[in-house]
């Protein structure tokens, strides 16, 4: 069995300050998104890709997409909306409700090929599904809103959630619609799963599978690959 895959793609990279979108950034004269579905089709050759991308992008080439199952889909206001169009669009394929869907950020490069395989061999074994997610090591702070510190929350037990993401078509696309019809803001598909009473299964991955956010994290992604690569 082999995953559908939905690579939202649409957002703008603001908090980079590029001049383009930051999948379309270069690492090793390759873009992000180019690495980003390299990976994915490392670890799942034969998976059918629902890709994300603003309807007014005019970066995007599809040299880049490595799968021979594809798709382009118009990317929404939020990444959730986003999502929620790939998910129509897997449906429309004639996708069944037991059927997995892995979400994976187009941001997130560096993610493990192996990774990805024991979170697939999880979530196929498991009723409502899981999300790559690494321990937090930094001692957490919550501010009191002026800069100063309000209180040290307890780090043991807490969990940075990565991607991908992985559930079954029917629970995550309930999740998503309930999640938007009571207004509630999710930024990853495990929060709106977890608020239809369901518990994602957490799997321990790599901690440098990081999301390229702000400008610095761009050439640390860089050093990542080539470590990965060496
Ligand atoms: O901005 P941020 O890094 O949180 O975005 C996470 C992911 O969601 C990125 O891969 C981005 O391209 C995607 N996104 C999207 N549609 C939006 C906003 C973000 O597909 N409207």
């Amino acid at each position: 069995p082999t995953p559908w895959l939905v690579v939202p793609a649409a957002g703008c990279g603001r908090r980079m300050g590029a001049d383009r979108p930051k999948q379309y950034l270069t690492l090793g004269g390759r873009t992000v998104l180019a690495h980003t579905l390299s990976r994915l089709h490392a670890a799942f050759p034969e998976a059918r890709l629902c890709l994300c991308l603003d309807a007014e992008d005019d970066h995007f080439d599809p040299a880049w997409v490595p799968f021979s199952d594809w798709r382009r889909v118009d990317g929404g206001a939020e990444r959730v909306d986003s999502v929620v169009n790939a998910l129509e669009a897997i449906v429309a394929e004639g996708a069944d409700e037991q059927a997995l869907v892995l979400v994976h950020d187009v941001a997130r490069p560096c993610v493990d090929v192996s990774d990805l395989a024991r979170l697939f061999a999880v979530v196929s074994d498991d009723p409502v599904g899981g999300l790559l997610a690494a321990p937090v090591a930094d001692t957490m702070k919550r501010d009191d809103g002026a800069g100063q510190v309000a209180s040290t929350e307890d780090r043991a037990g807490l969990w940075h959630a990565l991607t991908p993401q992985g559930f079954r078509l029917g629970v995550l696309r309930r999740a998503l619609a309930r999640a938007h019809a009571d207004g509630v803001v999710v930024t990853d598909e495990a929060s709106a799963v977890e608020a239809l009473g369901l518990s994602p299964r957490l799997v321990p991955g790599r901690r440098d599978n990081l999301k390229i956010t702000h400008p610095e994290d761009l050439a640390l992604a860089g050093q990542i690959l080539a470590a990965q690569a060496s």
